[in-house]
This record gives C-alpha cells, structure tokens and sequence, in this order.
C-alpha cells in the first residue's frame, strides 16, 4: 500500500480522504441533466423504428401536429434542408441522425416531437404516422460476410459486401511455424455477448441556443465535453455555430462507463431544434430507449488457439475474430485502433509469437462497440487469453496456477516488448498470483473440491491473471477523431493559499472532486480541503479529451502534477526573494521551502502565495499559477490476479460465487477507499456479464434484453463479498508513480467466474461455457452429463 507522506491535514496521496462529493450526492443536491430547468424550455420525445430494416415510405405528422401543445415534428427531411441528417461517428463511419429513406434497426431513431412537455411530446409520438416497407433482416454476422448476403449500407455507393475493416497484428508466419512446432495446441471459440452500460442516469441533453448573443450552451451527459465542442463546430459550422459560441457543460453525471462517449442523434436534434425554434430544449431518454438504441459493448466472436510445449511452456497465439457492429462503426475507439487495444491479448504471459486478426462487420442492430468500462476491447482481450489458458492447463492436466506461474513475463524482464508491440510499463504477476493464492487458501480449496467431487458435488475455482493498458495518449499514436489524446490541468493559487484546479476530464462519479485535490495537495502541500477542483465546463475547464478507458489518472492526474510542479518552481523564486537567499539554498519539504541547514528560516506555501500578490520579486510576474497539457510518453499497465470460488446447484443449474478474492495493482495510490470503491464497483459489473446480462436478437431483429425485465444486472442478493488487496508496483514513468485502476475489475472478473465454473464441471469432460452462464444454460449441461438432480 502507498504509505502517505503528508499529515491527515494535508491529505495528499495515500490517504483514504472522504470523498468531498459525497455531501452533496448523498443530500440530493446533485445536479444532473435533467435538474435544469430553463426559462421556456420545451421537451423532445423521439419516434422509434418498431423494424430492423425498412424502407420508409412515408411520414404523416399531421395528427401529432394537432394535439394542443406539440410544437414541431422534425423528419430526416428537416435536418436534410441544412445537410444535418447525417453525422460522423468517432470511427469516421458515418450515422444518421434521422433517416430520409431507411431504417437500419430496431429503436433507430425515426422522428422527433418538440412539445410544451414531456408527456405531450410522449403523445405527439404516439400520433406520428410512419409508413414502413420491411426489408430483408441481416442479425447474424458470419451470414452477413456471406457473399450472398444484402448489402445493408446502400448508402455508401461504392460498398459491395457488410465488412467494415480488416485489422491484424503480429507475425503470422512466425505464429504458423510455432503451431507446427508445438507439442500441444489447444482451439476453443467464445462468444462476449452483446451487453449494455445500463448506468443509473440514461442519456440527456438541455440545447439552449440564444438567438440574441448566437451563443449555444448544451448541458450533456457526456464523458468528454472537450472533444463534443470541437465536433460541433465542425459538423455544424455551416450553419452558423462557430467554436467560441459553443459552450458544453457536462453537470454531474450518473454513471458513464463509455457509454456517455459517443455523439447520439438525440443531441444533436435537440440542438438543431433549439437553433430552429429558439427555445431550450430538453431531451432525457428513458430506460429502454437507452438499453436499446444507445451503444453497446462487446460483441466479439473469438476463435483462439494456443501452443505450448509439453511442460506448458506457452509458445504462440493465433486469435481470429468477427466484431458485430451494428448498422455502423460508432466504436469509440482512438482512430487508428479499429479494434481498441484488443491486441494486449496476449495478456500477463511471455508469449514469444502471436498472431491476432478482427474483422468489424455491419448487422441490422443498434450501432456501439463502446469501451463498456474498458480501455477499447481489452475486456474482451482478457477473456480470450484467460480462457484459452484455462483451457491449456485442462488439456496438459496442469493446474491453472502452475501453468500461468511457469508462463508470467518475469519480473526482471520489464520493461516488457510484447509479441504484438506493447511495451508494458511494470509488472509483478507471481506477487499478486500468490498473494491472491495466499488470501483465498488455495490449496486447502483444492482438497475441499476433490472431497466434495468424490460426493457428487460441483465446486470450481477460476482463476484470471489479466494485464490492463490504459492511459490513451501517447498523441503520437491516439487520437480521436484527429483531436490527439493528451490530457490537461490548470491550476490557480489565490492569495490566501487557497487553491482552483480545472481539468480536461470529466468525472461520472469516480471522485476527481477528491483525488484531484490529493495530488495537488501531495505537490505543494496545500491542504486537499483547500483545493477546489472544477470539470465538464468548455468555457472555463482546459482543453483535454474526457474520461473513459481509465485514463483519468495516467493522463489529467499526470498534468495535474506537472501543473502543481511548475508552480512549485515559481514558488521557489518567491521564497528565495521573501528568505533573501539564492533559491538553490532552498529545500522543499511538503508545503514550505527552508534554507539548507537551517531549518528555521523558512516560508510556507500560504506565506508564498500571499506574496505572489502582495510581495512578489520586482521583474517577476505576479500571482501563482500555471497550466499543463500532459503527452503520456507510454500508456500503463495495470494488472491483478483474481480467485473465484464458485458452488453449482445440481437441481436449477444456479451458479453461486461462494468467494471472489482480488489483488490489485495500480502502481501508487492516490486515495485507497476511492480504489477500493472502483474495484468493487468493476467487480460487480464482471459478475453481471459473466452470470447474468446479455442483449440478443431474434432472426427478425427484434431485441431481447431491451429493458430492465429482462435484461438482468445484479443486485446485492447475487452480489458476494468481495474481498480484496493490493500489491504496488509503480509505473516507471508516470509523473507519480500511478496506474489507473478503473476498469481492471470489469474485465479481470469475467474470466475469473467462468473459469471457476468450467473447472467444476472439468471432470465430466466440460471445457468452455461462454457467458452469461444462466441457471439454464449449466443445467442443460448436467442433463446431457446426467448430473441434473
Ligand atoms: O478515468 P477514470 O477516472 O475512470 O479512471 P482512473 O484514472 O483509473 O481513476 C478512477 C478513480 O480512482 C479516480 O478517482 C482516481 O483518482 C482514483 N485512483 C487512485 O486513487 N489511485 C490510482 N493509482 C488510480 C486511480
């Protein structure tokens, strides 16, 4: 654990500081989207495709015009006269906003209704009139690269077939020849079902565009206020709305998880309804419009292959896999990544050769592939890895902790070149593996299993042993939309010591409020208490490129250092000018400069920025602050091993996760309860996948799993007690040492549960159950065994 170095006052890293924007959340004093009222402002309800594909021949808002109250219908037809009925997506594909001629999938957004209030808007929907042709549907994407299948973007002139992209990473040739050498492979295909963010706030906007000073505020839920500006005024310059003009406001936020990442068309209607009408205009979705119109994640069909010698020596991968997209590539990835980071798939292993290929394809579904807490299809990567090697382990009767201890990139070997190119920053995975091992009991687990076995009863242990990669820049490879990821800090000392920090991020409920103020506290010693720290806001925050993909801390946490450090450096001058000595007579010791050996003499921060406006050095700018833009020079990479204990009921198939034991490492902590919150949290939402959530469709496209009947997240009934620890091991090249932490349990949990369950089914011959596991689908199982009681 991070042992702190400032007092309980100060409050900088290592201390579990309460989160200072609790008060506020827990009082009902939160200020979300929908707690804006402006004066006038109107609601937006939104006209919903019932088809997955289809022709629409025409649009009747003749009766929703009439109901007393409804102002508008806008139509593909509207946004077409000012050439905004289409849209860029953040993977240059492209989306409609409103659809002239088609429909591409169940829940697509068809019409808008403007209307005095939220319920009449609700009328006006019902009364609005579409005249649908049905289309063939395409829902499967191995049929949709069928050379016979409809080519569905007909939109794009020159698209012959329903490929998106082909992606590919590492040596092939040299892949094939380690699987021809190998004693043993091993091939398993899993599917990471389509799932949802499902966060307690859905998506929202307030557009408010004032035709007098030409200026637009929208107050968003989005994850990266920054970026959205710039995109904006891009898409929309032509029709007036230039940068300066345009103020994004991101309020507090219920959850974003990437799903708050991507631009949905209900923004940019209700933008383009306050610019035509004048008025602000409200638009919140409800639970099912969210769960089935807005992005979704995962979606990755994987065929994965491992080779090992005989002693379980790892020697290559091979991965090929089918990406489902949905009618476009809305992936939130950075630019040149068409399938994330999925890449760091070869995981925690020294795999010397690997080969791994994805190919994105069009469906009639709801468009995504976001980073569902996830740093760009890592979780997906990690599932991959973390199962194959379970299933290698299975096929050389190995146990799955010996073989990943014998396959671990040796501590001493970082930094770490990985077989598909990353440079893994730090790692120490057989401490955390034997810790984890340590904390659970694991040999006493295994006799307890062989006893139970030999009674009939099913207990399993999973393990995963996953690498994360997070903290997008460096800018030299990420960039989004062409906006390079960097992110940034600003930091002004008042003159009574006190502090304002503004960052390019925007906090969904992680507690930057706190942690932000630790690091400054941390650098110049000025109490955390002290420390305001402000996001989300275009017009006062520093430009930077949002939170998602855990990249907070590595990048805005980063510059939120640099930025205390520069201060520091002008502080110095100050001191040296109020001590009247030469500022290399000076030492820092938190939250003052001393003359060398003699300790007396010395002056505070809080003397210092008195001074900086009272008494500064003539020649000397005054007051006491300063603004860093920080360029990551590599990403980090997180890391932890997790145990899962799981018990099978015969009779329904009920998986139950009897223990789950997680060891963490994020380099230097900032704050241990907020990462211990994280996990916790990231635990809960791996568990959910890999027990209980799933989006399907049927042949027709019609969604299953579109609203909360039947799209199960968890609640505390199925929720374990997480147990959890930490091992440290900083990143070498992080300003402070910190990695982030954010997602490492979302996708170290999965495969940890899966695993457990597979390994209680082990010896009746089972070697793969993909996720959700459901009661269902494991009794099925020891039917065809002859197990089920
Ligand atoms: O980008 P996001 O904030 O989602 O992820 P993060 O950078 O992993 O941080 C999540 C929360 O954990 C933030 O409040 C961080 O400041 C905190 N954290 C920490 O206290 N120490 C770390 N080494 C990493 C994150």
């Amino acid at each position: 654990m991070t042992t702190p170095k400032t007092s309980p006052e100060v409050c900088g890293m290592g201390h579990s500081m309460k989160r200072k924007e609790d008060p506020r959340f827990i009082r009902g004093r939160g200020n979300y989207v929908d707690d804006i009222q402006l004066p006038g402002m109107l609601h937006m309800d939104i006209v919903r495709s019932p088809f997955a594909h289809a022709k629409i021949k025409s649009i009747n808002t003749e009766k929703a015009l009439k109901i007393p109250g409804v102002l508008a219908v806008i139509t593909g037809e509207t946004l077409a006269k000012y050439n905004l009925h289409w849209m860029p997506t953040l993977m240059s594909d492209t989306q409609m906003v409103l659809p002239t001629e088609k429909v591409m999938y169940q829940a697509q957004e068809v019409a808008a209704v403007i209307a005095t209030d939220r319920y009449i808007a609700a009328d006006g929907v019902e009364a609005v009139e579409v005249d649908y042709e049905p289309l063939p549907v395409v829902v499967d994407p191995f049929k949709a690269l069928d050379p016979s299948a409809p080519v569905l973007r007909t939109d794009k002139k020159d698209k012959k077939d329903n490929r998106i992209f082909h992606w590919q990473a590492g040596d092939k040739a040299a892949t094939d020849k380690a699987f021809a050498d190998a004693d043993v492979t091993v091939v398993q295909d899993m599917y990471l079902p389509r799932i949802h963010v499902a966060s307690i706030e859905t998506c929202g906007c307030v557009a408010d565009f004032d035709r007098v000073t030409g200026k637009l505020t929208v107050y968003m839920t989005t994850q990266a206020p920054h970026a959205v500006r710039t995109v904006f005024a891009l898409v929309a310059g032509h029709v007036g709305l230039s940068e300066e003009k345009i103020r994004i406001v991101s309020p507090d936020i219920g959850g974003g998880f990437g799903g708050k990442v991507p631009v949905y068309p209900g923004y940019v209607i209700a933008t383009a309804a306050s610019v035509v009408i004048g008025k602000p205009i409200k638009w919140v979705e409800d639970r099912m419009e969210n769960l089935q119109a807005d992005s979704f994640a995962r979606d990755y069909h994987i065929h994965a292959e491992l080779a090992a010698k005989k002693d379980g020596t790892m020697t290559a991968l091979r991965i090929k896999t089918i990406a489902d997209h949905g009618y476009t590539d809305a992936a939130a990835n950075p630019s040149k990544f068409p399938a994330g980071l999925f890449s760091i798939c070869t995981g925690s292993y020294a795999l010397p050769n690997a080969f791994a290929e994805v190919d994105g394809v069009y469906t009639n579904k709801a468009p995504g592939g976001i980073a569902y807490r996830c740093s760009f299809r890592v979780t997906e990567a990690v599932h991959c890895i973390e199962r194959i090697t379970d299933v290698l382990a299975q096929e050389l009767k190995m146990d799955p902790a010996e073989l990943r201890m014998k396959n671990f990139i040796p501590p001493e070997k970082f930094p770490y070149k990985s077989a598909l190119g990353w440079e893994y920053d730090s790692g120490n995975y057989p401490a955390a593996l034997r810790k984890a091992m340590e904390m659970v009991g694991y040999e006493q687990l295994r006799k307890e299993q062989a006893e139970k076995r030999a009674k009939g009863e099913l207990m399993g242990i999973g393990i995963s042993s996953f690498t994360e990669i997070v903290g997008a820049g460096p800018s030299k490879n990420f960039d989004i939309l062409g906006l390079k990821m960097f992110d940034s800090c600003e930091i002004r000392v008042h003159p009574t010591g006190k502090a304002i920090a503004r960052f390019g991020t925007k906090s969904q409920g992680q507690g930057h409020e706190t942690t932000y103020a630790q690091i400054v506290a941390e650098e110049l010693g000025i109490p955390a208490a002290h420390v305001q720290v402000e996001e989300g806001d275009t017009d006062t925050a520093p430009y930077g490129l949002g939170t998602y993909a855990s990249r907070s801390t590595p990048t805005a946490g980063a510059a939120g250092a640099m930025a205390a450090r520069k201060i520091r450096e002008k502080a110095k001058k100050i001191a040296a000018h109020l001590l009247e000595c030469s500022p290399d007579d000076l030492v820092w010791e938190t939250g003052k400069f001393s003359v060398k050996g003699a300790p007396g003499r010395s002056k505070s921060i809080q003397d210092i920025a008195f001074a900086a406006y009272t008494n500064h050095p003539q020649g000397m700018e005054a007051g006491l602050e300063a603004v860093s833009y920080y360029d990551p020079p590599n990403l980090t990479f997180p890391f932890g091993s997790y145990i899962a204990v799981v018990d099978i009921d015969r009779g329904t198939g009920a998986v139950k996760v009897r223990r789950f034991v997680a060891v963490d490492d994020c380099g230097n902590i900032i704050n241990p309860m907020i990462v211990d919150g994280q996990i916790h949290g990231g635990l809960t939402m791996g568990l959910a996948p890999a027990l209980l959530e799933e989006i399907s469709y049927d042949d027709d496209g019609n969604i299953t799993g579109g609203s909360f009947m039947d799209y199960l997240v968890p609640t505390a009934m199925e929720t374990p007690a997480w147990e959890t620890a930490k091992t440290v091991t900083p990143s070498p090249h992080h300003p402070f040492g910190a990695k982030g932490v954010g997602e490492s349990a979302t996708l170290g949990a999965p495969p940890a549960i899966a695993n457990a369950v597979v390994d209680a089914l082990s010896h009746l011959g089972v070697r793969h159950v993909d996720i959700p596991i459901t009661p269902e689908k494991v009794w099925r199982l020891l039917k065809e065994k002859g197990l089920a009681e």
